[in-house]
């Protein structure tokens, strides 16, 4: 350490922030922040993904005169998970606090949670809505019954014993991100799952009650599509090991493909009265748009195809895909001329034929640096 000044005073809390679009919200919750975290030495790391509506720029100039606030910017990014975790990473306290930017945690357990976890000996502290105490304020029946599936699955599947694994308000040691960081999926908006799932020893969790609060400013980000996403993260944290979450969201979609092209094929063929040829034709066409339009909004959600993009993408996929065909074709001929047993043959055509679609699109459609 010799010639860096240590002098100043040791850093004990970063609170990491995701952020897309709430521009009205982070100046009100830095000042509410600063208030309540006074007795603490604090740093604030907002995540970014590359906001429309100023955040970014609004956060840098808060940075400029205030050296507790950092900002991270992402670009041709999206997914509230992984820009927790990027955010994480980039952090410098012992402890690590996780909440949302548009005022809906409540900031006044963050004293209790970091008492929980620098003084009572617990791993990780978590604001709860569904203990005694807490609730989830203003909800509508529909996501309150949507947010309690989500926990049970968890309870049920993952074997987890928290009240709420939903919540994305916590507080932690280092060492729970350490330990956990390489097993991490990343994926879509349920970090704390993630996190306890990850964790190679049972953790000492402190469940702290608190009342969900209104949005002012901004909107939710939270769609259906987040539901695929959670679904995505179940599958990764159970089979993952052997299968990438990502394949089995590509074969999932490649099986409503399937579906679809049995439809447009029925009703060219049968209502339109094309020949069969042209029939079969059209279905496979159609059958690979919707390939396409569907992987872009699930599977590759967080590398998404856009404009111009997307036009191009759906041209290096159909191409992708038609090579694929061969490959099917090729393999399955292959195997029914040894053993002559077709259901199996076909089978292990349709195999390398998803594994080389999966493949060459995961490189050439979406590939991993992704375009602002
Ligand atoms: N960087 C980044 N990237 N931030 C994002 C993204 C993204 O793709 N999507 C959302 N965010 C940020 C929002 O700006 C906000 O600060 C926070 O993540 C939560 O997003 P909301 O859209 O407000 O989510 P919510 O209120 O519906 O859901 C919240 O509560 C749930 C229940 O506790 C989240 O905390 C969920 O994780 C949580 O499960
Ligand atoms: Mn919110």
């Amino acid at each position: 350490m010799e010639g860096i000044d240590m002098t100043g005073v040791a850093l004990q809390l970063s609170v990491v922030i995701p952020t897309f679009n709430e521009v009205g919200n982070v100046s009100v919750l830095i000042d509410r922040l600063t208030l309540t975290l006074q007795d603490i030495e604090w740093e604030l790391i907002f995540v970014d993904d590359d906001s429309r509506d100023g955040t970014y720029q609004k956060l840098q100039t808060i940075a400029a005169c205030n050296p507790r606030v950092r900002v991270l910017r992402r670009v041709g990014r999206r997914g509230l998970s992984s820009a927790c975790i990027e955010g994480l990473l980039a952090s410098a306290a012992p402890y690590l606090a996780v909440m949302d930017a548009d005022l809906q945690h409540d900031e006044n357990c963050l004293p209790a949670m970091f008492q929980a976890v620098h003084a009572e000996g617990f791993d990780l502290a978590v604001g709860s809505r569904y203990i005694e105490g807490g609730s989830t304020g203003a909800w509508s029946q529909q996501r309150v019954s949507v947010s309690k599936w989500a926990t049970l699955l968890s309870q049920k599947i993952l074997k987890l014993t928290l009240q709420d694994p939903m919540s994305g308000f916590f507080m932690m040691r280092r060492s729970v991100l350490e330990s956990a960081v390489y097993r991490l999926s990343s994926l879509g908006f349920k970090i704390l799952v993630d996190l306890v799932v990850s964790s190679p020893q049972p953790l000492r969790i402190k469940e702290i009650p608190f009342h969900f609060g209104l949005r002012v400013a901004g909107e939710s980000k939270l769609d259906t599509r987040v539901a695929w996403d959670y679904v995505m993260l179940l599958a990764d944290k159970t089979v993952g090991r052997y299968i990438p979450a990502k394949l089995i969201s590509f074969a999932s979609v490649g099986t409503m493909g399937v579906g679809v092209h049995l439809v447009i094929l029925g009703t060219t063929k049968t209502l339109l009265a094309m020949p069969f040829v042209a029939a079969q034709s059209t279905a496979v066409l159609v059958s690979m748009v919707f390939n396409f339009y569907l992987n872009n909004l699930l599977t590759y959600r967080d590398q998404q195809l856009h404009g111009r993009n997307w036009w191009w993408g759906l041209l290096k996929f159909m191409l992708a895909c038609s090579l694929g065909g061969a490959a099917n074709v090729g393999v399955a001929n292959y195997l029914y001329g040894n053993d002559g047993w077709w259901v199996l043959s076909g089978l292990m055509g349709i195999l390398v034929g998803l594994i080389w679609n999966f493949g060459v699109t995961s490189i050439f459609v979406w590939p991993q640096r992704g375009k602002p």
